[in-house]
């Protein structure tokens, strides 16, 4: 059945490829924060294991919300790890680094995550689509208010 919800199919098709590039660099950062949540070891130890938990916790909801946003455009949503690796900007951590090491490459991938939302939202924008705007509105902020929460911590 044909999707009529008053963006038209080219749009509903550059929308939903920003919006599978924006799913895979989040489920990496994702994934990478849990590891991290899993593997961090040193002084910090607690505060940093319990604050990688909020966060890995807070990204994996927004997954969800990005994927169920492109198929509410009519499109199928990349769900497996080699369409994520196909499709994601950030590089994935294979090491385990210090925890310093760490909360700097997170914020580089916040960071990440905040420009794409950035650039998401113009793509959205262009095409009249004020929900998938709304969303990379509130993914920026809040990709904008962990990297500084991140930052914080080794400044
Ligand atoms: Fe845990």
């Amino acid at each position: 059945m044909n999707v009529n919800i008053g963006i038209d199919e080219k749009h509903r098709k550059s929308i939903s490829d920003g919006l599978s590039h924006f799913l895979a660099d989040t489920y990496l950062l994702y994934l990478m924060t849990h590891n991290f949540h899993w593997n961090v070891t040193g002084p910090h130890f607690r505060s940093l294991h319990q604050m990688f938990e909020e966060q890995y916790n807070e990204i994996w909801l927004a997954v969800d919300e990005i994927a169920e946003r492109i198929r509410a455009l009519g499109v199928k949503a990349p769900g497996t790890t080699a369409q994520f690796h196909k499709l994601a900007t950030i590089k994935e951590e294979t090491d385990i680094p210090a925890w310093d090491k760490m909360v700097k490459i997170l914020v580089e991938g916040h960071e990440a995550c905040a420009r794409n939302a950035r650039e998401l939202f113009k793509v959205a924008d262009a095409g009249g689509d004020d929900g998938t705007a709304d969303l990379a509105t509130i993914r920026m902020k809040s990709h904008e208010k962990t990297a500084w929460m991140l930052r914080s911590l080794i400044q």
